[in-house]
Protein backbone atom coordinates (compact mmCIF):
# COMPACT_ATOMS: atom_id res chain seq x y z
CA UNK A 1 0.00 0.00 0.00
CA UNK A 2 1.08 3.52 -1.11
CA UNK A 3 2.26 6.32 1.68
CA UNK A 4 1.50 9.17 -0.29
CA UNK A 5 3.24 12.42 0.79
CA UNK A 6 1.29 15.86 1.06
CA UNK A 7 1.60 16.67 -2.92
CA UNK A 8 0.37 13.05 -3.39
CA UNK A 9 3.99 11.63 -3.97
CA UNK A 10 4.20 7.46 -3.75
CA UNK A 11 7.42 6.70 -4.36
CA UNK A 12 10.71 7.36 -1.65
CA UNK A 13 11.23 10.69 -3.09
CA UNK A 14 8.97 13.58 -2.02
CA UNK A 15 8.28 15.79 -5.07
CA UNK A 16 6.47 18.13 -3.00
CA UNK A 17 9.95 19.03 -1.67
CA UNK A 18 12.59 18.44 -4.18
CA UNK A 19 10.32 18.79 -7.45
CA UNK A 20 10.32 22.41 -7.78
CA UNK A 21 12.58 23.05 -10.91
CA UNK A 22 12.59 19.46 -12.31
CA UNK A 23 11.60 20.48 -16.24
CA UNK A 24 14.31 22.81 -16.24
CA UNK A 25 17.11 20.43 -15.40
CA UNK A 26 15.47 17.09 -16.56
CA UNK A 27 14.80 18.02 -20.42
CA UNK A 28 13.72 14.61 -22.46
CA UNK A 29 16.94 13.72 -24.66
CA UNK A 30 16.15 13.12 -28.36
CA UNK A 31 18.79 10.14 -28.84
CA UNK A 32 17.16 8.54 -25.57
CA UNK A 33 13.86 9.23 -27.20
CA UNK A 34 14.54 7.60 -30.36
CA UNK A 35 15.30 4.45 -28.87
CA UNK A 36 11.99 4.72 -26.87
CA UNK A 37 10.02 5.20 -29.30
CA UNK A 38 11.54 2.43 -31.46
CA UNK A 39 10.93 -0.23 -28.58
CA UNK A 40 7.10 1.08 -28.42
CA UNK A 41 7.00 0.16 -32.36
CA UNK A 42 3.98 0.25 -33.64
CA UNK A 43 1.95 1.41 -30.56
CA UNK A 44 -0.49 3.99 -30.85
CA UNK A 45 -2.13 3.81 -27.31
CA UNK A 46 0.21 4.09 -24.92
CA UNK A 47 0.54 4.72 -20.76
CA UNK A 48 3.04 6.36 -19.31
CA UNK A 49 3.59 5.37 -16.03
CA UNK A 50 5.29 7.85 -12.82
CA UNK A 51 5.03 10.43 -16.18
CA UNK A 52 6.02 13.15 -13.98
CA UNK A 53 6.91 16.33 -16.30
CA UNK A 54 6.18 14.48 -19.64
CA UNK A 55 9.66 13.55 -20.54
CA UNK A 56 9.51 10.94 -23.49
CA UNK A 57 5.87 11.34 -24.19
CA UNK A 58 5.46 11.61 -27.76
CA UNK A 59 3.32 13.77 -29.49
CA UNK A 60 2.49 11.76 -32.29
CA UNK A 61 1.48 9.16 -30.06
CA UNK A 62 -2.11 8.61 -28.45
CA UNK A 63 -0.51 8.88 -24.70
CA UNK A 64 -2.02 8.24 -21.23
CA UNK A 65 -0.21 9.78 -18.44
CA UNK A 66 -0.17 8.56 -14.53
CA UNK A 67 1.46 10.93 -12.03
CA UNK A 68 1.06 10.95 -8.31
CA UNK A 69 2.99 13.89 -7.19
CA UNK A 70 0.99 17.35 -7.49
CA UNK A 71 4.05 18.93 -7.80
CA UNK A 72 5.33 17.04 -10.68
CA UNK A 73 2.17 16.80 -12.68
CA UNK A 74 1.86 21.12 -12.47
CA UNK A 75 5.20 20.70 -14.57
CA UNK A 76 3.60 19.29 -17.71
CA UNK A 77 4.10 21.77 -20.82
CA UNK A 78 0.47 22.81 -21.86
CA UNK A 79 0.72 20.80 -25.19
CA UNK A 80 0.91 17.37 -23.07
CA UNK A 81 -2.89 15.77 -21.84
CA UNK A 82 -2.77 15.89 -18.00
CA UNK A 83 -2.20 13.35 -16.06
CA UNK A 84 -3.68 10.96 -14.21
CA UNK A 85 -3.79 11.15 -10.28
CA UNK A 86 -2.27 7.43 -9.79
CA UNK A 87 -0.09 4.95 -9.10
CA UNK A 88 1.59 1.83 -10.46
CA UNK A 89 0.83 -0.41 -8.34
CA UNK A 90 -2.84 0.50 -8.72
CA UNK A 91 -3.55 1.19 -12.31
CA UNK A 92 -7.40 2.38 -12.72
CA UNK A 93 -7.38 0.83 -15.87
CA UNK A 94 -8.91 -2.43 -17.73
CA UNK A 95 -6.58 -5.40 -18.64
CA UNK A 96 -5.48 -4.99 -22.30
CA UNK A 97 -6.41 -1.32 -22.38
CA UNK A 98 -3.41 -0.05 -24.07
CA UNK A 99 -1.40 -0.79 -26.84
CA UNK A 100 2.06 -0.10 -24.64
CA UNK A 101 3.14 1.22 -21.55
CA UNK A 102 6.33 3.22 -20.49
CA UNK A 103 7.91 4.28 -17.70
CA UNK A 104 11.51 6.04 -17.06
CA UNK A 105 13.27 7.21 -14.26
CA UNK A 106 10.73 6.01 -12.04
CA UNK A 107 10.48 2.52 -10.69
CA UNK A 108 13.51 2.59 -8.44
CA UNK A 109 10.99 4.99 -6.33
CA UNK A 110 7.89 2.54 -6.41
CA UNK A 111 6.90 1.08 -2.87
CA UNK A 112 6.40 -2.54 -4.72
CA UNK A 113 8.19 -2.10 -8.18
CA UNK A 114 6.79 -5.80 -9.24
CA UNK A 115 3.08 -4.98 -8.08
CA UNK A 116 3.93 -1.74 -10.66
CA UNK A 117 5.15 -4.36 -13.28
CA UNK A 118 2.59 -6.40 -13.24
CA UNK A 119 -0.31 -3.82 -13.04
CA UNK A 120 1.78 -2.28 -16.59
CA UNK A 121 1.67 -6.04 -18.25
CA UNK A 122 -1.87 -6.00 -16.86
CA UNK A 123 -2.81 -3.41 -18.95
CA UNK A 124 -1.08 -3.29 -22.02
CA UNK A 125 -1.44 -5.73 -24.78
CA UNK A 126 1.88 -5.23 -26.24
CA UNK A 127 5.28 -3.66 -25.21
CA UNK A 128 6.30 -2.80 -21.70
CA UNK A 129 9.22 -0.52 -22.21
CA UNK A 130 11.31 0.69 -18.78
CA UNK A 131 13.92 2.95 -19.46
CA UNK A 132 15.94 2.22 -15.58
CA UNK A 133 19.46 1.65 -14.05
CA UNK A 134 21.74 -0.90 -13.89
CA UNK A 135 22.42 -1.24 -10.50
CA UNK A 136 25.64 -3.70 -11.00
CA UNK A 137 26.41 -0.53 -12.98
CA UNK A 138 26.02 2.53 -11.01
CA UNK A 139 29.36 2.40 -8.77
CA UNK A 140 31.73 2.68 -12.02
CA UNK A 141 30.73 6.29 -12.42
CA UNK A 142 33.40 8.74 -11.30
CA UNK A 143 30.57 10.18 -8.86
CA UNK A 144 31.36 7.01 -6.37
CA UNK A 145 34.80 8.60 -6.21
CA UNK A 146 33.56 12.13 -4.69
CA UNK A 147 29.86 11.12 -3.28
CA UNK A 148 29.86 7.59 -2.60
CA UNK A 149 26.42 7.52 -0.27
CA UNK A 150 24.79 8.69 -3.51
CA UNK A 151 25.56 6.27 -5.54
CA UNK A 152 25.26 3.81 -2.96
CA UNK A 153 21.81 5.26 -2.27
CA UNK A 154 21.65 4.75 -6.29
CA UNK A 155 22.27 0.83 -6.46
CA UNK A 156 20.33 0.00 -3.52
CA UNK A 157 17.13 1.71 -5.17
CA UNK A 158 17.12 0.21 -8.31
CA UNK A 159 16.06 -3.60 -9.12
CA UNK A 160 17.76 -5.88 -10.71
CA UNK A 161 17.54 -5.54 -14.39
CA UNK A 162 17.31 -9.39 -13.84
CA UNK A 163 14.30 -9.25 -11.37
CA UNK A 164 12.49 -6.54 -13.93
CA UNK A 165 12.70 -8.97 -16.88
CA UNK A 166 11.56 -11.96 -14.33
CA UNK A 167 8.61 -9.95 -13.50
CA UNK A 168 7.30 -8.75 -16.95
CA UNK A 169 7.82 -12.31 -18.16
CA UNK A 170 7.59 -13.14 -22.39
CA UNK A 171 10.28 -11.58 -24.72
CA UNK A 172 12.34 -9.54 -23.19
CA UNK A 173 15.39 -7.50 -24.77
CA UNK A 174 17.60 -5.33 -22.38
CA UNK A 175 19.92 -2.82 -24.37
CA UNK A 176 22.42 -0.65 -22.65
CA UNK A 177 21.76 3.19 -23.46
CA UNK A 178 24.51 5.46 -24.51
CA UNK A 179 24.53 8.95 -22.61
CA UNK A 180 25.36 11.49 -24.98
CA UNK A 181 28.28 13.69 -24.33
CA UNK A 182 25.74 16.45 -24.11
CA UNK A 183 22.32 14.87 -23.13
CA UNK A 184 19.86 16.81 -22.21
CA UNK A 185 18.40 15.29 -19.33
CA UNK A 186 20.07 15.69 -16.05
CA UNK A 187 20.58 12.55 -14.51
CA UNK A 188 23.99 12.31 -12.71
CA UNK A 189 25.70 10.15 -15.62
CA UNK A 190 24.67 12.60 -17.55
CA UNK A 191 27.47 15.06 -16.86
CA UNK A 192 30.20 12.69 -16.82
CA UNK A 193 31.55 14.97 -19.14
CA UNK A 194 30.31 18.14 -17.43
CA UNK A 195 31.38 17.85 -13.73
CA UNK A 196 31.02 21.50 -13.05
CA UNK A 197 27.07 21.53 -13.59
CA UNK A 198 27.17 18.93 -10.27
CA UNK A 199 28.44 21.76 -8.46
CA UNK A 200 25.00 23.87 -8.95
CA UNK A 201 22.24 22.84 -6.02
CA UNK A 202 19.24 22.62 -8.48
CA UNK A 203 20.65 20.14 -11.18
CA UNK A 204 21.94 18.15 -7.63
CA UNK A 205 18.17 18.29 -6.81
CA UNK A 206 16.86 16.91 -9.60
CA UNK A 207 18.16 13.61 -9.09
CA UNK A 208 16.57 12.41 -6.06
CA UNK A 209 19.35 9.81 -4.71
CA UNK A 210 20.81 13.60 -3.35
CA UNK A 211 17.78 13.75 -1.39
CA UNK A 212 18.57 10.72 0.80
CA UNK A 213 21.75 11.90 2.08
CA UNK A 214 22.54 14.56 4.99
CA UNK A 215 22.88 17.83 3.97
CA UNK A 216 26.60 18.52 5.31
CA UNK A 217 27.31 15.37 3.72
CA UNK A 218 26.28 16.59 0.35
CA UNK A 219 28.32 19.56 1.07
CA UNK A 220 31.53 18.02 1.68
CA UNK A 221 30.76 15.62 -1.17
CA UNK A 222 30.68 18.80 -3.54
CA UNK A 223 33.55 20.79 -2.17
CA UNK A 224 35.52 17.82 -3.16
CA UNK A 225 34.25 17.57 -6.53
CA UNK A 226 34.81 21.74 -6.34
CA UNK A 227 38.76 21.33 -5.30
CA UNK A 228 39.43 18.43 -7.64
CA UNK A 229 38.40 20.84 -10.47
CA UNK A 230 39.82 23.93 -9.64
CA UNK A 231 43.18 21.88 -8.90
CA UNK A 232 43.45 20.12 -12.06
CA UNK A 233 42.76 16.76 -10.40
CA UNK A 234 39.80 16.05 -11.66
CA UNK A 235 41.18 16.78 -15.48
CA UNK A 236 44.13 14.72 -14.36
CA UNK A 237 41.86 12.08 -14.04
CA UNK A 238 39.08 11.87 -16.01
CA UNK A 239 39.81 14.54 -18.50
CA UNK A 240 39.73 12.76 -21.31
CA UNK A 241 35.89 11.97 -20.66
CA UNK A 242 35.50 15.61 -22.24
CA UNK A 243 35.95 14.74 -25.01
CA UNK A 244 34.32 11.01 -24.78
CA UNK A 245 30.92 11.21 -27.53
CA UNK A 246 29.17 8.93 -25.49
CA UNK A 247 29.00 6.96 -22.27
CA UNK A 248 28.21 3.47 -21.71
CA UNK A 249 27.10 3.56 -18.03
CA UNK A 250 24.43 2.39 -16.18
CA UNK A 251 21.53 2.89 -18.31
CA UNK A 252 19.56 0.27 -19.47
CA UNK A 253 16.26 -0.06 -21.81
CA UNK A 254 14.04 -3.28 -21.01
CA UNK A 255 11.55 -3.75 -23.25
CA UNK A 256 9.06 -7.29 -22.64
CA UNK A 257 6.20 -8.74 -25.28
CA UNK A 258 4.11 -11.15 -24.36
CA UNK A 259 5.46 -14.73 -25.65
C1 LIG B 1 12.67 10.84 -11.56
S1 LIG B 1 10.97 11.16 -11.83
C2 LIG B 1 10.80 10.67 -13.53
C3 LIG B 1 9.72 11.42 -14.22
C4 LIG B 1 9.64 11.16 -15.74
N1 LIG B 1 9.24 9.81 -16.03
C5 LIG B 1 10.96 11.48 -16.37
O1 LIG B 1 11.57 10.62 -17.02
O2 LIG B 1 11.40 12.63 -16.25
C6 LIG B 1 10.17 9.82 -11.01
C7 LIG B 1 8.66 9.94 -11.05
O3 LIG B 1 8.07 8.74 -10.58
C8 LIG B 1 6.93 9.09 -9.82
N2 LIG B 1 6.56 8.00 -8.92
C9 LIG B 1 7.14 7.66 -7.75
N3 LIG B 1 6.51 6.63 -7.18
C10 LIG B 1 5.50 6.28 -8.01
C11 LIG B 1 4.49 5.27 -7.98
N4 LIG B 1 4.41 4.41 -6.98
N5 LIG B 1 3.63 5.21 -9.01
C12 LIG B 1 3.72 6.07 -10.04
N6 LIG B 1 4.65 7.05 -10.13
C13 LIG B 1 5.54 7.15 -9.13
C14 LIG B 1 7.36 10.34 -9.10
O4 LIG B 1 6.25 11.07 -8.59
C15 LIG B 1 8.14 11.08 -10.17
O5 LIG B 1 7.35 11.92 -10.94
Amino acid sequence: MNKRGADGSAGDADYGTIGGGYADHRRPDERIAARITEALGLSRTVLNVGAGAGSYESTELDVTAVEPSAAMRAQRPAHLPAAVDAVAEDLPFGDGTFDAAMTTFSIHQWSDFEAGLREMRRVARGPVVILTCDPDLVREFWLYEYAPAILDTEARRYPSIETIARTLGGRVSVRPVPIPVDCTDGFNEAYYARPERLLDPRARQACSAWSFVAADERERYVEALRGDLESGAWDRRHGSLRQQPVLHGSLTLIRAIPS
